[in-house]
């Protein structure tokens, strides 16, 4: 079982919100998940740019490290992602990443997985981003099975405090991916996502062949 945390801080190693992921990774890993840690800040991510070439054979015509770190998400049974609040949002770098996942997106490439969200912040917007990276998960098809946030309040070392919550959080992951997890609500969302990613599917079907054939054999398109 492989969990893979991902976190679009730029502190990278001396990040909070690395720290946190890295508690929930450790809970992860004492229920038998074998675990690495992203810090997308050392990776070279070349923004979407809507040329849409990606659309006809999945290949993006930017050639950086995004196909490696995709390739990392294929390999996990579950992704935790993290960031920071920076303006009541996600950071840049982990926005930019995920503008480069809209093709998996759109051919549900990581359907099946699991993942939860964890975020720090000084003061505010900490559970909004958590729900927002959770909504992410459900966008690429993964079933989240929660998330933390915490308020430092200007002081790194309240982190330090929420560190049974983080490894309960990372043993439920592993839990998850072990022994499976429903939620009917996400669920009606992942079929509600697929229903429309479906069109995207079929109108390429003669450029993407092989997604299509998988879509048919996992009966989201009949
Ligand atoms: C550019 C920037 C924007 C920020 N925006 C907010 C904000 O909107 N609300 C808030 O409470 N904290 C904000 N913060 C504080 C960070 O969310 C907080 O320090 C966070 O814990 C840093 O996490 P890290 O150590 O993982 O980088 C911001 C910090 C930066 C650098």
């Amino acid at each position: 079982m492989k969990i893979l945390a991902i976190h679009g801080s730029p502190h990278a190693i001396r990040s909070t919100t690395r720290q946190l992921a890295g508690f929930v990774l450790e809970g992860a890993a004492d229920a038998g998940a074998e675990t690495g840690m992203i810090d997308l800040a050392d990776y070279r991510i070349i923004p979407c740019t809507a040329c849409e070439a990606c659309s006809l054979n999945g290949i993006c015509v930017n050639d950086d490290d995004v196909p490696a770190l995709v390739s990392r998400i294929n390999e996990a049974d579950a992704i935790v992602f993290g960031s920071p609040v920076y303006i009541d949002n996600i950071t840049g770098q982990m926005k930019v990443f995920f503008d480069r996942l809209a093709d998996a997106i759109h051919y549900q490439q990581f359907a099946g997985k699991y993942g939860c969200a964890v975020a720090t912040t000084a003061e505010s917007g900490g559970d909004e981003v958590v729900a927002y990276l959770n909504h992410v998960l459900n966008y690429l098809g993964a079933i989240s099975v929660g998330g933390m946030s915490v308020a430092t309040g200007g002081q790194p070392e309240a982190v330090d405090a929420a560190e049974p919550a983080a490894r309960a959080l990372g043993k439920k992951l592993a839990d998850a991916v072990r022994d499976g997890y429903t939620d009917p609500t996400q669920e009606a969302i992942l079929t509600e996502n697929r229903a429309y990613f479906s069109t995207i599917v079929e109108e390429n079907r003669d450029l993407r062949t092989h997604e299509y054939d998988r879509w048919v054999r996992m009966g989201w398109i009949r």
